[in-house]
């Protein structure tokens, strides 16, 4: 078994280096494409018909978009290759600054946040604030269109020194068959005309969680909202 393991922990590196660099090497092409997309746009705008400058503006689109896919990506196996240090981190604190990153779009909303007393715990403090802003994004973001959004943050802790917290919100939620399959990467719900987004956010939130050897699972009904728990050890 342990030998099995290795041999999956090292394709798992293999991979991730593999996505590394096939996503590095992907930007400089496609910085030509949308470089020359651009120039075409501002210099031949006008030779070209309705429909060829329909054609063009779709390729930049697509081109810009593939942008953001590939930094989804990079972003993704650097989780993976990188190093981390873990040290005290007062989950109070990390998500105090993500509600300050969001300010704007809570104010917009009319959101009601309410957190309760977060633990702390031994973390690395940079993938914690990632792991909460994809979270807390995510339930600003899927929400319902005619109601306010309200979100609940809050954490329990067990004897066998495990801690769970979870973040629950009243959005639009999902079909719970899909529950599993949102952890993937680029894998998504609901079309991208309809929210922003690549699909990367919780592909991530599932690796920072494995790094700090905890789990993250969802629960929801279509339009009942939905709920995130992760799990965790609490290690002093
Ligand atoms: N709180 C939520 N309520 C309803 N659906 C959600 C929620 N969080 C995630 N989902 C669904 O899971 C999918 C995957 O989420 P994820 O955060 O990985 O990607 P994203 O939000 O689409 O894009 P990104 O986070 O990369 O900007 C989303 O597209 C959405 O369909
Ligand atoms: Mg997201």
């Amino acid at each position: 078994l342990a030998e099995e393991k290795e041999k999956l922990a090292e394709t798992n590196k293999e991979l991730e280096e593999f996505t590394y660099i096939a996503s590095h090497d992907l930007q400089e092409p496609l910085r030509k494409i949308s470089a020359f997309g651009d120039i075409l746009k501002t210099k031949y705008e006008k030779s070209l018909d309705a429909s060829g400058l329909d054609y063009l503006e779709r390729m930049i689109n697509s081109s810009l978009r593939m942008k953001n896919l590939i930094s989804s990506l990079l972003m993704y196996s650097r989780i993976g290759t990188k190093a981390i240090t873990f040290e005290k981190v007062d989950i109070n604190n990390i998500v105090a600054e993500v509600l300050l990153d969001f300010e704007i779009p809570i104010k917009q909303t009319n959101a009601k946040i309410e957190v309760s007393n977060l633990p702390v715990i031994n973390a690395n403090p940079l993938q914690m604030h990632q792991l909460f802003q994809n979270l807390i994004g995510n339930a600003l973001k899927y929400s319902k269109k005619d109601i306010c959004p309200e979100i609940k943050i809050s954490s329990s802790s067990h004897i066998d020194n495990s801690i769970i917290i979870t973040i629950q919100d009243n959005g639009i939620g999902f079909d719970e068959q899909y529950a599993e399959k949102i952890f993937g990467v680029f894998q998504r719900l609901h079309g991208k005309n309809e929210y922003e987004g690549t699909g990367i956010g919780l592909s991530i939130c599932r690796k920072i969680m494995e790094k700090h050897n905890g789990h993250i699972i969802a629960y929801s009904k279509a339009g009942e909202g939905s709920t995130f728990t992760i799990f965790l050890l609490k290690t002093f």
